[in-house]
């Protein structure tokens, strides 16, 4: 590979050759092949069936996420077998595992989407602009990471060009979302934005979903605005706003 160019450029001139048909994989080096020992084989079939090659197993990678998620007896085995887990074409282009930020056992846990830039850089959840702004948001109802709030992402991985994660992915990873919401045992998730609705919710529609208590994943859970959405459309903080004295509402009374 040219040195330099990173794995999701690579992976895709690898798929447009693919399509293109090429078949084998040639070395950067030429090879005279006059000059090699005949040593072609005698005959294209395969001496019995027995000698047929190999076929590659197949794997179902929800299937090894959900048991290496069932294994995890806590928070930091979690992290370790997320970052152990190789099939999620994102743990590539990533520079690091974002598992999460703030206090494990807070009665509120927070899910975001995915990590971006920053977070990726500094290996914590909504840590860039969108992370200030939550901050922020939280402390409107009292709630600081430090002290008694958890956050995490759908994703533990970097989207490349922070495009949206694809339903595969969400599927792929979800069982180690379940067993993060169950390891960190919160009393209500706050799902932000669409994606994390989609993870948690299996629905999308934030506009309409917004501050109204659903149930999932044995929790009460309020879908809210995603801060990133919130910078580029400050009119609905006001809906925010509700949205955050619904929770608080809810802490209060529990
Ligand atoms: N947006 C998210 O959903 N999560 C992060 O961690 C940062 C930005």
């Amino acid at each position: 590979m040219e040195s330099g160019m990173d794995y999701h450029t690579a992976r895709a001139l690898l798929d447009w050759q693919i399509e293109l048909g090429v078949t084998e994989a040639i070395g950067d080096a030429p090879i005279d092949r006059y000059a090699l020992p005949d040593t072609a084989p005698k005959s294209k079939k395969p001496a019995s069936p027995a000698a047929a090659p190999e076929k590659p197993k197949q794997v179902d990678p929800v299937a090894i996420a959900k048991s290496a998620a069932q294994s995890a007896g806590s928070l930091d085995e979690l992290r370790a077998a997320m970052d152990a887990f190789e099939h999620c074409e994102l743990k590539r282009g990533a520079r690091q595992l974002v598992f999460a930020d703030g206090t494990a056992g807070a009665r509120v846990m927070i899910i975001g989407e995915a990590p971006g830039r920053d977070e990726d850089r500094e290996g914590k959840p909504f840590v860039g602009r969108a992370g200030q702004l939550l901050d922020r948001m939280l402390a409107g109802i009292d709630l600081d990471r430090t002290q008694n709030a958890y956050i995490t992402n759908v994703l533990p991985w970097r989207p490349p060009q922070n495009r949206d994660p694809k339903p595969e992915e969400i599927g792929m990873m979800k069982p180690f979302l379940e067993r993060h919401v169950a390891l960190a045992k919160p009393e209500v998730l706050v799902v932000m934005g669409n994606i994390s609705c989609q993870a948690v919710l299996g629905k999308r529609g934030i506009t309409r979903l917004r501050g109204t208590w659903e149930h999932a994943l044995d929790l009460p859970v309020i879908p809210m605005f995603h801060p990133a959405y919130l910078l580029r459309q400050p009119q609905m903080k006001r809906e925010a706003w509700a949205d955050l004295l619904e929770l608080k509402a809810r802490l209060g009374a529990g």
